[in-house]
């Protein structure tokens, strides 16, 4: 990470100088975003590879992360919450959500600034929408250059692959050194899916399925349900980023969820295809947590701009869901204690207005 990267994670600057203690010792200085495991795990490699001197890794995390009225609240430091808001809090926690820019809604002549722009904007994941000209009309990369795109960013590979026959290529996306790999349930039975699965667990890589709008969760697949790390729900049909969103997708995620929880699944649903701005809120309270933005975010000039935004629409709607627990659960008393938690400002504010809007008050 950069200085300004630093400084701008934490108001007080000054904080961020610790690094330069350690360097007038003579250190080896790497400095991470301590709540993103890739960045852990690329840090304790590099301090391995540092040979000569000692290294030093400055994790930098915000108090309370995660649980908006405890970030960086003092108040909350040694402070157990009461215990009548923790199932709203656990909920909270269990509602973390990504943001992967799709690349080839970028300058496709030159991926290799499209991955930057997805490490300045901020992005979580990296979104590599893979076509072969059978699955879908449209060709745009294979393995080959996900492996020459690799070495430019820590950031995980969410590989889609959208590809005929998967079960005899997946094996070069692992090696190309993707970090989730999806393949479409179009192109797959329970014994091909079967061994893939088994691949990508083997190999520590994410496993993930795919579905087109016209495409029912197929009933083979739901054996694999509870191992299943990820569940591309696709909102328009393959072959091109750019399009309209399907809103028939939303009915969709209704039926979806109910087979997910008969069958104990922990993994997330991806959002992908014409998610916008206006639309992210409605998927996340569908149930998606990843969201996959082409034209949206990475077809946008301002690519950290657009991100910041949709995690702001992101974490609105997430509010609205923790409001109706806390009033299933404990109605308006609740409902006020929950507002009550956060500090006087623009969120309370918010979380207020979405408490009477709903009757909740
Ligand atoms: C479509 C791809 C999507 C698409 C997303 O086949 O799987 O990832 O590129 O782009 P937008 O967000 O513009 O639909
Ligand atoms: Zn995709």
């Amino acid at each position: 990470m950069e200085g300004n990267d630093i400084s701008e994670m934490w108001n007080d600057a000054s904080r961020w100088k610790t690094g330069d203690k350690w360097r007038s010792f003579g250190w080896n200085v790497i400095e991470i975003e301590g709540h993103k495991i890739e960045q852990i795990d690329a840090a304790i490699s590099k301090a391995n590879s540092t040979k000569g001197i000692p290294s030093i890794i400055i994790a930098r995390t915000i108090k309370g992360k995660s649980v908006e009225h405890m970030e960086s609240n003092p108040q909350w430091h040694g402070k157990a919450p009461d215990s009548d808001t923790v199932p709203i809090i656990n909920l909270e926690l269990d509602s973390q959500f990504v943001i992967a820019p799709s690349i080839i809604a970028g300058d496709m002549t030159h991926l290799e600034n499209e991955i930057k722009r997805c490490v300045t904007g901020r992005a979580d994941y990296i979104h590599l929408d893979v076509m072969d000209g059978k699955f879908v009309p449209n060709k745009t990369f294979d393995h080959n250059k996900i492996k020459e795109l690799r070495s430019l960013t820590i950031l995980p590979f969410d590989s889609h692959l959208m590809i005929d026959e998967p079960v005899k290529h997946v094996k070069e996306y692992v090696e190309a050194g993707s970090d989730i790999i999806t393949v479409h349930a179009e192109v797959c039975d329970e014994s091909s899916f079967g061994e893939i699965h088994d691949l990508l667990k083997h190999n520590q890589v994410g496993v993930g399925l795919a579905i087109n709008p016209d495409t029912e969760l197929p009933v083979w697949s739901y054996k694999f349900i509870p191992t299943l790390d990820q569940l591309i729900v696709m909102s328009v049909v393959p072959g091109k980023s750019g399009q309209k969103y399907i809103e028939e997708t939303h009915e969709k995620m209704k039926r979806l969820n109910v087979i997910l929880n008969e069958h104990q699944f922990s993994g997330y649903i991806e959002a992908d295809g014409g998610v916008t701005l206006e639309n992210a809120g409605s998927c996340f309270i569908d149930g998606a947590r990843c969201f996959v933005g082409g034209s949206a975010i990475i077809g946008q000039k301002d690519v950290r701009g657009i991100i910041n935004e949709f995690r702001i629409h992101i974490l609105k709607a997430r509010r609205k869901i923790l409001l109706d627990k806390a009033y299933q659960l404990g109605g308006s008393t609740l409902v006020k204690k929950w507002i009550d938690l956060h500090i006087i400002g623009e969120k309370k504010e918010h979380i207020r207005k979405i408490a009477a809007q709903e009757g909740y008050l």
